[in-house]
């Protein structure tokens, strides 16, 4: 039986956003991405929702999406798509199909005409082209009578172990009035990677396996939020390094990075996130698609996809589909579920009033 509010998630993904508005009591009816494993990522941990392989930038994709729907009433759509998707330079050329990319989430709206519209981007979309990327938005969604919520949201503050900023769009119809949920941690409570991942078996002698065991008991309310529901450990795969990677990691402090390395250790990569040690005591930094330049706080190797997807509060029974460079890559891409649950809340209560 369906619930009885329905979204649709654009530019899905495996789904992480569209994951936290389920577990808030929304419907996802179709998840639409042109990646293959992405998708089938989505399809099995959305059980009731149709993956449409889709490429956006085409007109042909919405009529598609619509035809899906039949007479069913879509009360929300919601998209991330890739940044590049605005692009605003020189006059605005709607054969540009990287412009239609964001364009695709108001032409599905204006067919639709959902109570609420929510667009999720990297923080640099509201300086883009000097803001007029922004401004763009605003004018799409007034087109459409929305009333636009803007808001850069940081996971920890909602209880993600992650520091991680996203920017928010909520276009509301105008009978609603939506505010951002208000935060759950502060500073002094936001949790630590040492409290979300804590409890994953570290792999001594081996790499451990695709499913594998839990060794331990969960310590903290974070594990078990997460592993609530699950039994198995899927995704759990460790990366056996060179001894020369191993040689440096071994050097970094707790929360360090290339900076603190002796010199001439480490020369080969000195950017920015470089040879990144967690902190077990703060939040990770940003999840990346699997660069590789982070490392376990604890242990010398790159954290598992497991480990990332806890960061990124997936929980555990959420299991993560194709190669092992897909699943890091799907997982970096994400929304953190818990931030798409407390905002699936609010909007959620709006509805039911
Ligand atoms: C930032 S990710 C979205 C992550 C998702 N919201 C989540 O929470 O898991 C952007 C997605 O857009 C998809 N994408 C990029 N170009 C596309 C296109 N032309 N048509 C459909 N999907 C596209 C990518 O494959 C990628 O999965």
């Amino acid at each position: 039986m369906r619930k009885k509010h329905l979204m649709i998630d654009l530019f899905s993904g495996c789904g992480g956003l569209s994951y936290g508005f389920e577990q808030a009591g929304f419907d996802c009816v179709i998840g639409v991405d042109h990646d293959e494993a992405a998708l089938e990522t989505f399809g099995h941990n959305h059980p009731h929702a149709i993956p449409m392989k889709l490429d956006l930038s085409e007109d042909d994709s919405i009529k598609e999406i619509v035809k899906a729907l039949g007479n069913t009433k879509i009360n929300l759509i919601v998209g991330g798509p890739p940044c590049q998707g605005f692009s605003l330079t020189g006059p605005r050329n709607e054969d540009d199909s990287r412009n239609k990319l964001f364009y695709s989430i108001f032409k599905l709206a204006k067919r639709l005409s959902p109570e609420f519209l929510v667009i999720e981007n990297v923080p640099g979309i509201a300086n883009l082209y000097g803001g007029r990327a922004r401004n763009a938005i605003i004018e799409e969604f007034e087109k459409l009578n929305y009333v636009t919520h803007e808001k850069l949201l940081y996971a920890p503050d909602y209880g993600i172990p992650q520091i991680r900023k996203r920017m928010f769009y909520v276009g509301v119809k105008r009978s609603y009035s939506f505010s951002f949920p208000e935060p759950t941690h502060d500073s002094k409570s936001y949790v630590s990677c040492e409290q979300a991942i804590g409890d994953l078996p570290c792999f001594k002698s081996d790499l451990g396996s695709e499913i594998a065991e839990y060794t331990t008991k969960p310590t903290t309310d974070y594990q078990k939020q997460m592993r609530d529901g699950s039994n198995e450990l899927f995704n759990h795969v460790g990366t056996k390094h060179t001894d020369h990677v191993v040689s440096v990691i071994q050097q970094v402090p707790e929360g360090g990075n290339h900076k603190d390395l002796p010199p001439g250790v480490g020369e080969s990569r000195k950017f920015n996130e470089a040879w990144t040690r967690y902190h077990s005591k703060k939040p990770s930094r940003t999840i990346d698609t699997g660069h590789r330049n982070h490392f376990h706080y604890k242990y010398d190797r790159v954290p598992t996809v497991r480990e990332n997807a806890r960061l990124q509060s997936f929980p555990d029974k959420f299991q993560f589909l194709g190669s092992k460079t897909q699943q890091y890559k799907q997982v970096g891409n994400a929304v953190p579920p818990l931030l798409g649950f407390h905002l699936g809340k609010v909007i959620l209560d709006l509805l039911e009033e």
